[in-house]
C-alpha cells in the first residue's frame, strides 16, 4: 500500500496543467513509495476551477487559497500563481507545516526569497521550486558530463533565451495572462522571467556567479493597463543581457529578450572548457551537442546526441523504448518524481528554495547593475 501524497494546487493556467499532468502520470512511470492523490485544486473563480477539477480529476476545489493551506487532509502544497503571490502563499503553507513546490522566480527579489527560505527552514517542511529545464535528459547529461570531469577547465558559459510576442505596443498589461508585463505582478521583465531560468541552470552546471555587469531595456514605454483601464508606464525590462564571473574563473555572457522576431522560447546556452564543449537548445531539447578534443584524427568533431537512445541515458529507463523522444512535459513528471524520492531517501532534491534564493539574487545584481551600470557583486546564500 504507498503512502498518499495528498496535493492541492493553487492556480490552474498554464504551469498548473503541467504540474496536474506530472502528478498525475509520475505513479505510472516511477517506483515511488508514495501515491501522488490530487486532492484539491484553488482559484478565485469557482465555475472555472470547477471545470478545471473535472477535467483533471481533483478531488475537491477552493476559491480561497488561505482556506486550502488550512485543510488539514492536504499535504503538499503547489504555487502555480503570479510570482507577487508567492511569498505570501508559501510562507503560510511552511507554517502550517506543509511541504511546497514553488513556481519560480522564487520571490519577487531576494529579500522576499529569504524570508520564504527562512519560514520552510523553521517549519522543516520539503521544498522545491519548479526549474524544470534541469530534468530535460538532455540538461541532466550534461550535468553528468561536467560532474565526471569531461570537460575539464570550463571557460565560458554562453546562455540565452529568446522571445518574441510583446512586440506589439498595443498589446496591454496587467490581469490574467498579460501579468507577466505589471511589474507590480511579476517583479521584474525579462530578468526574473526568462534569465531566472538561464541563470539556475548555469549555477547547477557551472557553480556560483562572483558578479555581473548588465542592460536593460524597455522598449515599450507605456501601455493601457488591464486592471484600471488607464495608459500607463511600463515598469518591467523588455530585454536584459550581461556579462558574468564565475567564481571557477569562467566568463559568461547572458542575453534575454521578448522583441527576437520569430523566436517563441529559444532557450539555448553552450559551455566551452579546456577539453570538451557542450551545447543545447530547447527547440530540440532531447539532444545535446558534445565535440570532445580527445577523439581521433578525421572524426573528430561535433556529436549530436540523441538523449534517449540507450537506458543510460537520463530518466529514458522510466519511459519508452530507446530512440523516442522525451519532452518537455517529461521535465515536470522527473522533477515530482525526484522530489518525492527526496522525501523517501532523505536526501531532498534540488533546486530548493536555497538555489531559489542563490538565483534571486543573481538577477537582483543584474538589475541593480543595469541601473548603476556598474559591476556588482552577487550576494552569495548562507
Ligand atoms: N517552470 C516554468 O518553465 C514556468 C513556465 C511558465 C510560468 N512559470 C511560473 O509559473 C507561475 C504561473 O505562471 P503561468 O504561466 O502558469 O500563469 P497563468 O497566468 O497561466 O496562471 C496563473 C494562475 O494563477 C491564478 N491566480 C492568480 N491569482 C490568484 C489568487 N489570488 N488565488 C488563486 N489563484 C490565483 C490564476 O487564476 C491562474 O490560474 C509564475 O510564477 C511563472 O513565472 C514557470
Amino acid at each position: 500500500m504507498k503512502k498518499p501524497l495528498r496535493i492541492g494546487l493553487i492556480g490552474y493556467g498554464f504551469m498548473g496543467r503541467a504540474h496536474s499532468n506530472a502528478f498525475a502520470q509520475v505513479n505510472h512511470f516511477f517506483d515511488l513509495e508514495h501515491q501522488c492523490v490530487l486532492q484539491a485544486v484553488c482559484a478565485r473563480d469557482g465555475n472555472k476551477v470547477k471545470g478545471f477539477a473535472d477535467r483533471w480529476k481533483y478531488n475537491s476545489v477552493e476559491t480561497d487559497w488561505r482556506k486550502m493551506i488550512a485543510r488539514d487532509d492536504i499535504d503538499l502544497i503547489d504555487i502555480a500563481t503570479p510570482n507577487n503571490l508567492h511569498a505570501e502563499m508559501a510562507i503560510a503553507a511552511a507554517k502550517a507545516g506543509k511541504m511546497i513546490l514553488c513556481e519560480k522566480p522564487l520571490g519577487l527579489n531576494g529579500r522576499e526569497a529569504e524570508k520564504m527560505l527562512a519560514a520552510v527552514t523553521k517549519a522543516k517542511v520539503p521544498n522545491m521550486v519548479w526549474y524544470n529545464y534541469r530534468r530535460c535528459p538532455a540538461v541532466t547529461l550534461a550535468k553528468q558530463l561536467i560532474d565526471e570531469g569531461r570537460l575539464g577547465r570550463i571557460f565560458h558559459y554562453r546562455a540565452k533565451f529568446l522571445q518574441d510576442w510583446t512586440i506589439n505596443p498595443e498589446l496591454p498589461q496587467g490581469g490574467a495572462a498579460l501579468w507577466r508585463l505589471d511589474i507590480k505582478a511579476a517583479g521584474s521583465g525579462v530578468t526574473g522571467d526568462l534569465l531566472a531560468h538561464c541563470i539556475d541552470t548555469a549555477l547547477w552546471l557551472n557553480g556560483g556567479i562572483k558578479e555581473v555587469t548588465a542592460m536593460t531595456e524597455t522598449f515599450i514605454k507605456e501601455r493601457k493597463h488591464n486592471l484600471t483601464g488607464k495608459v500607463e508606464k511600463v515598469g518591467i525590462d523588455d530585454a536584459s543581457a550581461f556579462l558574468a564571473r564565475f567564481n571557477n574563473g569562467s566568463l559568461a555572457t547572458f542575453e534575454s529578450t521578448r522583441y527576437a522576431r520569430g523566436h517563441k522560447a529559444l532557450y539555448t546556452f553552450e559551455i566551452n572548457g579546456e577539453n570538451a564543449s557542450i551545447a543545447w537548445d530547447l527547440h530540440d531539447l532531447h539532444r545535446l551537442q558534445y565535440f570532445d578534443h580527445s577523439d581521433k584524427g578525421a572524426v573528430r568533431g561535433w556529436r549530436n546526441i540523441h538523449v534517449s537512445d540507450n537506458g543510460d541515458h537520463p530518466y529514458v529507463g522510466n519511459w519508452w523504448v530507446p530512440g523516442l523522444q522525451l519532452g518537455y512535459e517529461h521535465s515536470f513528471v522527473h522533477q515530482v518524481a525526484d522530489f518525492v524520492k527526496g522525501l523517501e531517501t532523505g536526501k531532498p532534491a534540488g533546486p530548493t528554495f536555497r538555489d531559489g534564493l542563490a538565483t534571486d539574487y543573481v538577477t537582483d545584481a543584474v538589475l541593480s547593475s543595469a541601473r548603476s551600470g556598474r559591476w556588482t557583486k552577487v550576494k552569495q546564500v548562507k
